[in-house]
């Protein structure tokens, strides 16, 4: 019963993390409409919010790296790709955001030179982050219907509730 709390408040955790993420993921994408104090600070919170995502899941991630080395079906594979793939657009997306910044690195007296380079491959990883993040979360829409439903106290019909290592 006591496991089954933590796990519980873990995935409740986890739910909210990833929420935050998501939303703070959808106002980066329009630095028009935010301004770009609010562009550049909720991205470097969204940075950090991703990073305590990974932490959470872990445990997941070793399970799935060792299963990767021996063998597994096509659509793990892909998932586990995916799931790298959009690790590697996040981290270049905040690097190049960085490269680019005009509020929070020269707060710091560090000011990038302009270079329509780095505004560019923002620009890329940004709309390929976009793709990947609508993928990402039909991956784990198993696990995010079941853990909403279990947040909010819904009931879930027997044929939502398949299992998703998570
Ligand atoms: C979740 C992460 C991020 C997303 C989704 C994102 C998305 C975008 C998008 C879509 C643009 C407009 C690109 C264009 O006009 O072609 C942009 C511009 C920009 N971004 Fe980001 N960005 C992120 C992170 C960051 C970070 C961490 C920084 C700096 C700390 C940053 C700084 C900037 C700057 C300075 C611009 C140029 C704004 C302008 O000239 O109007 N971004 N970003």
């Amino acid at each position: 019963m006591k496991q089954e709390h933590r796990h519980h408040i873990r995935a409740r955790t986890n739910l909210l993390i990833d929420i935050a993420a998501f939303i703070a993921f959808l106002i980066a994408t329009a630095p028009r409409f935010s301004g770009i104090a609010i562009h550049e600070w909720l991205s470097v919170a969204f940075a950090v919010a991703i990073i305590v995502h990974m932490l959470l899941h872990w445990q997941w991630i070793i399970a799935l790296s060792k299963t990767m080395l021996r063998k597994a079906r096509t659509q793990v594979r892909l998932g586990y790709i995916l799931n790298l793939a959009l690790f590697i657009d996040v981290t270049l997306l905040t690097f190049t955001g960085l490269m680019i910044s005009q509020v929070a690195l020269p707060l710091f007296g560090i000011r990038p030179a302009p270079s329509s380079l780095w505004r560019g491959l923002h620009s890329l990883t940004s709309n390929l982050g976009v793709l990947m993040v609508g993928l990402h979360l039909a991956l784990h829409w198993q696990w995010t219907l079941k853990t909403t439903a279990r947040l909010f106290g819904f009931r879930m019909p027997k044929s939502a509730t398949q299992q998703e290592v998570s």
